[in-house]
């Protein structure tokens, strides 16, 4: 049913662009699918970084970091997913705010991008920046400089950009003066906390797209509950997006380190031949 029509690889980010023709014609910038790689597989969220009407396609970026998103990485051309469900979680706030700032990392270069479009043709000035290890791990640049008055990047060894995270990026350029009234970011738990503490002095609104534990993905069982703002809410529904000022990091982080043991474990033993465990079975 939903099968695999393209995919190609930067590093450990792979690129699968999947048939899905009525998510294809539903999905909204910023929202994101639940996707079974087989019909042993867990569920695991992804967003929907760009798709196509026409060919009826979605387009994924996966990052492997553990036993699912390993064995959607071992797919190939022509294979088929198992399960796609959605468009999920509430569509991102498109205004016209004026300088919109994007910025991601890992599986986030993918996910700004269709963001960053919707704001472009919202009118906005959109800047993207975008962080990676070094220079030849960034991916999706042609897509996203064409939806970007300015593409920055930062790089941890400095072989493109600025040396360092995109938080340094905003930092420098707003100590340059440049006004910036609105800012996205999508990445690891890390960066999206990092990020919004280098907004928070200038008082930018800031959104940010959490990453929590998710199973159903329509509010039911409890899995990605987060507190915002003092108030529980739940990411699937509720967000992803949030007040990257409000959300209380420590708990995120405790909650998404429940099963560190279990998804290590499970890890291992996938890549060295075992097949994917029942979901359910110890
Ligand atoms: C709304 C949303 C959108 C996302 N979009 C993308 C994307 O576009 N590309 C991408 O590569 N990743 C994305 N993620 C993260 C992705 O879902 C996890 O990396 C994936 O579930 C890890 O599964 P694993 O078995 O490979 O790794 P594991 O070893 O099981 O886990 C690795 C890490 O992923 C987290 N994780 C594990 N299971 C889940 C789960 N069911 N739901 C959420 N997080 C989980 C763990 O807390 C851990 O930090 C998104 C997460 C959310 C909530
Ligand atoms: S994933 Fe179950 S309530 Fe959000």
């Amino acid at each position: 049913m939903y099968e695999l029509v393209e995919k190609s690889e930067v590093f450990n980010v792979h690129k699968m662009v999947v048939k899905a023709p009525e998510i294809a014609h539903s999905i909204e910038a910023g929202q994101f699918v639940i996707v079974m790689g087989s019909e042993n597989s867990e569920r695991i969220p992804l967003t929907v970084s760009d798709w196509n009407t026409d060919t009826g396609t979605i387009t994924l970026y996966v990052l492997e970091t553990g036993i699912s998103t390993l064995e959607l990485a071992r797919m190939k051309v022509g294979d088929s997913l198992y399960a796609v469900t959605g468009p999920l979680g509430s569509p991102s706030e498109i205004g016209n705010y004026g300088t919109v700032v994007f910025g991601g990392g890992c599986y986030g270069i993918g996910a700004i991008y269709p963001i960053a479009k919707a704001c472009k043709e919202a009118g906005n000035k959109v800047i993207s920046i975008i962080e990676a290890r070094y220079s030849s791990m960034f991916y999706h640049e042609k897509e996203l400089h064409a939806v970007s008055d300015q593409v920055l990047y930062a790089s941890s060894d400095g072989s493109r950009g600025k040396k360092g995270k995109v938080e340094d990026v905003i930092t420098e350029i707003l100590e340059k003066g440049v006004k910036i009234d609105q800012a996205f970011f999508i990445g690891c738990t890390q960066m999206l906390e990092r990020c919004s503490e280098a907004t928070r002095p200038y008082n930018i609104p800031t959104r940010v797209a959490l990453n929590s534990i998710m199973l159903d993905g329509t509010g039911m069982c409890g899995a990605c509950r987060v507190s915002v703002g003092g108030e529980t809410r739940f990411a699937c529904v509720d967000g992803p997006e949030f007040d990257g000022h409000k959300v209380d990091w420590k708990e995120l982080n405790q909650r998404k380190s429940a099963y560190t043991e279990q998804e290590t474990v499970a890890y291992q033993s996938y890549s060295h031949g075992s097949q994917v465990p029942k979901v359910g079975s110890a």
